[in-house]
């Protein structure tokens, strides 16, 4: 406060005093006027909102509505905006209040979010309570520069036999899942995250337009598998607003680079982009751009692009943290020449094709082993692999294409017959149970089994039995761990070392058909 008492002498000096006392009262504080626009409300549409008066906003600037609502600045157009809703349009009218925020959207970062669930804006969504991050990062970000990468070189193991063996997927790389309706696809992304329970590597599964018991299943998955602790899940529910699902995988990967950036090892899962495609192409036609084929919007290329370039396996100047992108999309009766899929194939590393021919035959995990492949995995396969990779889809696809010659009752050369025994047998060998990741030893060995023949003469019921007893042998003999350990650290298979897992492998094929056997036995004494 002034005290009068204190400003005595000529008027001018008593004002000069008056303006020093303020000054000091208000500690320097910046009193000047400031202009802020206020924007109004004049449309209100599913999702999107048009917006009069804020003449200077900026595209991707987040507002907030009088409801306390957010969104996000899509279209500038002379003296209107197109923005998207992140909130429910319920609680908007035509009419109130929009204000700026100077900022783009953001979402938390940090560890805290581990073993969270949250929404598109990283808000939580189990009752775990408040989520106490390090910071947060806005949801857009420029994806790493070459220099600041280097080579995919290090395997992502998924603990599934079909894609570890024949579509080996690298840290850093952008994989494909794609597949028809209930063809497994989230199952895969679930064992692969499944998987990294002992790697070290941090999931992140961003579910996009699921349904809610869809999403719920894949968490109770993640907390089975005690890999939750170590994970995020990321929901945008299809009943809420588009505008969230849109933004959905953009935040998760801001979450997965703040990992990245201290040098950890990061998996995402966009779980799907089919459903993140519709979500935008519905927010661009209602807000009026000119819708271009498949009645998508021109940039939904780019759209996509953008997000899958920010996966990268940074260069050891950079820490040496990487992350590995796994986007699921859909195919309508197999057509992969859809628009989406044949942009997602040209954006990513190559694709893992789950094929509903192999569903209906119950051929699970039904990855169709001529139309996948991994453009970069190969160089991080784990060398131990290698030496039973390649073989493997010659066989399959030698064996596919005898088999169906054989089916019209020609009679076959003894040659032939072997190789149609050799392909189902290796066919039955790569079949898996979702929810049970093979460490990399136990995979190779069953595979080695299947290639080396010792498979053959099983009948197909009875090869998950038999392969059961080989990775029991293998995981009972304590002398192998240091040959996993190699393995794991990138080393080859040594000729001996072969020797003695086809060893074990065939002692416990003799185990298992001396019991059937003597099973057989029994049913016939009886
Ligand atoms: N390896 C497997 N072994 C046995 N069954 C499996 C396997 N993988 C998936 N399934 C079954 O196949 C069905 C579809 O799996 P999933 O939900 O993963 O497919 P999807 O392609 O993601 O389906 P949607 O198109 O509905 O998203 C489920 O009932 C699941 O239990
Ligand atoms: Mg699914």
């Amino acid at each position: 406060m002034i005290d009068p008492r204190t400003t005595t002498g000529s008027t001018a000096a008593a004002a000069e005093d008056t303006v020093r006392l303020l000054t000091e009262a208000l500690g320097g504080a910046d009193v000047r006027p400031q202009v802020e626009e206020v924007g109004t409300v004049v449309e209100i549409d599913a999702g999107v909102a048009i917006v009069t008066g804020l003449g200077h906003a900026l595209a991707d600037e987040a507002v907030i509505f009088a409801s306390g609502g957010v969104g996000i600045v899509s279209d500038l157009e002379p003296g209107r905006l197109g923005v998207i809703l992140l909130c429910p349009t319920q609680g908007l009218a035509v009419g109130d209040d929009v204000h700026r925020t100077h900022t783009v959207v953001s979402v938390p970062v940090g560890d805290a979010l581990l073993g969270r669930v949250v929404d598109a804006l990283g808000r939580p969504l189990d009752r775990q309570g408040a989520i106490q991050a390090a910071g947060s990062k806005p949801i857009e970000a420029e994806a790493p520069e070459i220099l600041d990468r280097a080579m995919v070189s290090r395997p992502l193991a998924t603990g599934i036999k079909a894609i570890d063996a024949a579509v080996p997927i690298g840290r850093g790389q952008r994989e494909l899942i794609i597949g028809d309706r209930q063809t497994g696809k989230t199952s895969i992304a679930v064992d692969a995250m499944l998987n990294q329970v002992d790697t070290g590597v941090i999931s992140i599964y961003c579910a996009i337009g699921q349904r809610g018991d869809a999403v719920a299943r894949v968490i109770a998955a993640l907390e089975a598998g005690d890999a939750m602790a170590n994970a995020i899940v990321m929901v945008a529910g299809g009943e809420e607003a588009p505008g969230l699902g849109f933004i959905a995988p953009y935040a998760a990967t801001t979450m997965a680079e703040h990992f990245v950036a201290h040098g950890k090892d990061v998996l995402i899962v966009f779980d799907d982009l089919t459903r993140h495609a519709r979500a935008y192409r519905e927010l661009s036609l209602l807000l009026r751009r000119p819708p271009g084929r498949e009645a998508y919007p021109g940039d939904i290329f780019y759209v996509h692009a953008r997000l899958l370039e920010r996966a990268a396996q940074l260069s050891p100047a950079r820490g040496g943290g990487s992350l590995t992108a796994l986007p699921v999309i859909e195919t309508q009766a197999e057509n992969l020449s859809a628009y989406i899929p044949t942009n997602l194939i040209s954006i990513t590393d190559g694709q893992v094709y789950l094929s509903p021919r192999l569903v209906r035959k119950g051929q699970f995990p039904a990855v169709d082993l001529g139309k996948s492949v991994s453009r970069v995995g190969g160089k991080a396969q784990s060398p131990a692999f290698r030496a039973v990779a390649g073989d493997i889809r010659v066989t399959l696809s030698q064996f596919e294409e005898l088999e169906s010659f054989a089916r019209f009752g020609t009679r076959l050369d003894d040659d032939t017959r072997a190789r149609l025994k050799r392909g189902a047998a290796v066919r039955a060998a790569l079949r898996q149970p979702e929810r049970r990741p093979i460490p990399a030893l136990e995979q190779i060995t069953v595979l080695l089994a299947a290639m080396g023949g010792l498979l053959d003469g099983i009948d197909e019921a009875a090869i998950p039995a038999a392969m059961q007893a080989i990775r029991e042998a293998i995981d009972a003999d304590a002398d192998l761990q240091p040959v996993a350990d190699q393995i794991a650290e990138g080393e080859r298979l040594t000729d001996s070392d072969r020797e003695s897992v086809l060893t074990l492998a065939r002692q416990a094929m003799q185990a298992v058909s001396s019991n059937a056997s003597e099973r057989q036995g029994d049913v016939s004494d009886a």
